[in-house]
């Protein structure tokens, strides 16, 4: 190219139409345009519930966790409550002399979560309940399902399952969270819930639940790890994306009113996708994991913990979803008021 000819580039830097950046002149000018608004009402808060009385323990994976015991909980629920936060997943902590390989404590009416259920109401009852539908914080072996030969059942396990939702529904759950991975527990849990009467008693689905590393911390809290082998054959594969649309359309078709991507942060693909894919409303969950790995960054003053908690939810709200399961869900209600 010769010299007095001008490259298109040279053009473009000597003569900018488009100027992105007025738009970002001043807070008020971004806020105006701003796509995405993380709000308290997006929010679902996991807690933790333990048996006993005056008692509450830090998970020590997970600081500023804690597991309760039921009194100390529902004033956790009252706070919960005026914070704005509309809903809450309960997940209880099992001794080991009530686990069994049928995980049977899990469907006992008078167990720690209906109770824990039945009080909730009572103290908070706007406080939209959700219960965790799966066998492993009762499971002997640690796993979603019943074990024969080193095998998960999955048939078996859906019987098991379809008991425990109905004990749930029962004490009053409003929703009820099946986070198993068996097939066809989602139109099982419907079918029985609808013929027990319970028709408003809504089925957030864990739809694409990977087998994920990202649960360690959970698993410390609940006492819940595998005490063999790994969920693969039940949990999806995380190099799967298009597998994960089947399983929201088969939860879909079989009565899911909420779908669910677990883990969130390295599923946004996954949590896009869907949205996409569904007019449902789209849940993700931004596990024990992700939650410790930024309590841990935050704590060794190596980031600024609070703008990373916003910067992070924002990213899972932006791919996609409506609702957030996180445990940051009280500080950060503290922080957007
Ligand atoms: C189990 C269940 C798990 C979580 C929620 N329900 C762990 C697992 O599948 O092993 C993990 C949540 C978290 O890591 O925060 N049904």
């Amino acid at each position: 190219m010769a010299a007095s000819e001008s490259s298109p580039l040279d053009r473009q830097t000597t003569q900018i139409f488009h100027r992105p950046r007025r738009l970002r002149r001043t807070e008020t000018l971004r806020r105006m345009v701003r796509e995405n608004i993380l709000r308290v009402k997006d929010l679902i808060y996991p807690v933790f519930v333990m048996a006993g009385e005056g008692q509450r323990e830090e998970v020590p994976s997970m600081p500023g966790c804690y597991r309760y015991t039921l009194d100390l909980l529902l004033d956790e629920m009252r706070e919960v409550e005026r914070l704005g936060i509309g809903a809450i997943a309960l997940f209880p902590l099992i001794p080991g002399d009530l686990k069994d390989n049928a995980g049977t404590e899990s469907y006992n009416p008078k167990g720690l979560i209906p109770r824990a259920v039945r009080a909730i109401k009572q103290a908070v009852p706007d406080l939209i309940v959700i219960t965790d539908v799966a066998l492993d914080p009762y499971s002997s072996e640690g796993h979603d399902g019943i074990v024969r030969d080193g095998k998960i059942l999955n048939d078996e396990t859906v019987a098991v399952l379809v008991k425990q939702a109905i004990a749930q529904a029962e004490a009053g759950a409003d929703m009820v969270a099946p986070s198993d991975m068996m097939d066809g527990r989602i139109g099982a849990i419907r079918q029985a819930l609808d013929a027990e009467g319970y028709v408003d008693v809504g089925i957030l689905a864990y739809s694409a639940k990977y087998a994920s590393a990202y649960y360690g911390p959970f698993r410390d809290a609940l006492d819940s790890a595998p005490k063999f082998g790994d969920k693969k054959t039940y949990q999806m594969d995380a190099a799967n994306a298009r597998e994960a649309l089947k399983e929201v359309a088969l939860d879909i078709t079989e009565g899911a009113d909420i779908v669910m991507v677990k883990p969130a942060l390295a599923y946004l693909d996954i949590i896009h996708q869907i949205r996409q894919a569904t007019n449902l409303p789209v849940a993700a969950y931004n596990v024990s994991g992700e939650y410790a790995m930024i309590r841990a960054a935050g704590r060794m003053d190596w980031i600024d913990e609070k703008r990373v908690i916003l910067e992070t939810l924002t990213s899972i709200k932006r791919a996609g979803a409506d609702l957030i399961l996180t445990y940051f869900a009280k500080e950060v209600a503290l922080m957007l008021r």
